[in-house]
């Protein structure tokens, strides 16, 4: 009889990549199928994150209450990037804890499931480490690795520790891996890298050299294909080569995660981002030159160390400038292995949240706004998702989530869809019959 696998996943998509191929491993070298329900599995998998210490904390307190409803002959492990950069003591702290497995070592989930209180965290890489088994989450689009690690250096994130050197994927294993999903039915691909347009600056050997905008165009090729999306781009690495390609190719969706962090110039040199507001401001406007309607959304930290009032007010100006069509936005949370972790400049917490719930506030102003003229528009939406509440769900090209009411043969399916009824983030619809 088929074992049962619990996986939860946080943080990032290369997170639910990670995962999909520790299901699909577990499943052809173990037999082991997946459960919603973990107090019915026979291994509990915890896929984490640990870009900010809070996610961090929840995990002890949740492989507490794992411990406790889990069957008594039931593995646990932590795998991801807490896995990476805690390593043995998360043992020492959890002692139940089966094994730990770094990021970039989710190869070797089925080895480590047999050698108990198991820790590989290490950074050293083959090629296996790339060579995803097939496993997806969703029939309609992939999630396709074409790059890990990342050769930033940031000063405030842990990335580079917990995911090692960028490496970036040989061109052929990405078009065939592309070539394959949508031999399977999908019909969208999402490129995942941490720094997508850093592709082709290192690979593993002597693998043909192509950069970002050059994959792009050979993954577009790919006949049956009709949607692809990727993230993240940096915006120190968005060429006009890159924002032409983006324009003027068809598959390519109009939707574009453009990572900002701050806006001042100064705390921009003290994250070592490489660029400065007037350079990201004008990517974004040579990208709305030549794609008007693409959707842009951005990361933002508040209150890096040093960020004083006028830093956080350059940051205002380019959200209100820029107008993201959304952004998420985080207090900064001093991180191990990090630059950052040892500046002593700290922002007093009370004015970190202040500034935060000021970005909210405008941000939710600005969306009230965009979200008015979206009513009476019309979309052409990949239906995704069979929502609970019965609705059909889906993305517009410039990724708007818009639902309607329908029938599950949408799935898979495209339409075009008159909005009927806005929200900041969630559209409703109907589809227009031709
Ligand atoms: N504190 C707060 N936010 C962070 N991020 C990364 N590191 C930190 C940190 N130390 C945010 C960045 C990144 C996103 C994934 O998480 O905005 O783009
Ligand atoms: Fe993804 Fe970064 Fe979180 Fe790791 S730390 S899971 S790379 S967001």
């Amino acid at each position: 009889m088929a074992k049962k696998l619990f996986i939860e996943t946080l943080g990032c998509a290369m997170n639910v990549r990670d995962s999909e191929h520790m299901i699909a491993e577990l499943n052809q070298k173990e037999n082991y199928e997946l459960t919603t329900r973990a107090n019915e599995a026979d291994l509990i998998v915890i896929n984490t994150c640990s870009v900010r210490e809070k996610p961090v904390h929840k995990l002890f307190s949740e492989l507490g209450v794992f411990n406790k409803l889990k069957k008594p002959s039931a593995k646990i492990g932590v795998t991801g990037c807490t896995a990476s950069h805690l390593g043995e003591e998360i043992i020492k702290r959890a002692p139940y804890v089966n094994f730990v497995l770094g990021a970039r070592n989710v190869s070797k989930i089925t080895e480590v499931l047999h050698r108990n209180k198991a820790v590989e965290t290490q950074i050293n890489y083959d090629e296996s480490e790339f060579a995803f088994k097939e496993f997806r989450s969703s029939p309609y689009k992939s999630f396709i690795n074409i790059s890990i690690g990342c050769d930033k250096q940031c000063t405030f994130c842990i990335v580079p520790h917990t995911r090692g050197e960028e490496i970036s994927i040989p061109s052929n294993l990405i078009v065939d891996e592309a070539r394959r999903s949508v031999e399977r039915g999908a019909r969208e691909i999402f490129l995942l890298g941490q720094n997508v347009n850093n592709y082709g600056r290192r690979f593993s050997g002597n693998h043909k050299k192509m950069n970002f905008t050059q994959l792009l165009r050979e993954v577009s090729a790919i006949e049956g294909l009709e949607r692809i999306r990727f993230t993240s781009p940096h915006p120190l690495h968005m060429d006009d080569a890159f924002i032409e390609e983006f324009a003027t190719n068809p598959k390519i969706c109009n939707s574009m995660h453009i990572p900002l962090q701050s806006g001042s110039t100064a705390i921009l040199q003290q994250m070592k981002r490489g660029y400065s507001k007037e350079w990201f401001l004008d990517r974004v406007a040579r990208l709305r030159a030549l794609a008007p309607e693409t959707f842009i959304s951005t990361d933002i930290i508040v209150a890096f160390p040093g960020e004083r009032d006028v830093d956080f007010q350059d940051t205002m100006e380019v959200v209100e400038q820029v107008k993201f069509d959304q952004i998420f936005s985080f207090k900064y949370s001093p991180r191990p292995h990090t630059e950052a972790e040892h500046y002593t400049d700290v922002v007093e917490s009370a004015v970190a949240s202040e500034r935060l719930s000021h970005l909210q506030a405008i941000q939710d102003a600005i969306l009230d706004e965009k979200s008015r003229h979206y009513v009476g528009r019309r979309y052409r939406v990949y239906f995704e998702e069979l929502r609970q509440d019965g609705y059909i769900a889906g993305r517009s090209d410039n990724n708007l989530a818009i639902r309607v009411q329908g029938s599950d043969a949408l799935l898979g399916t495209f339409a075009e869809v008159e909005i009927t009824q806005s929200a900041r983030l969630s559209q409703i619809g109907e589809i227009v019959v031709a």
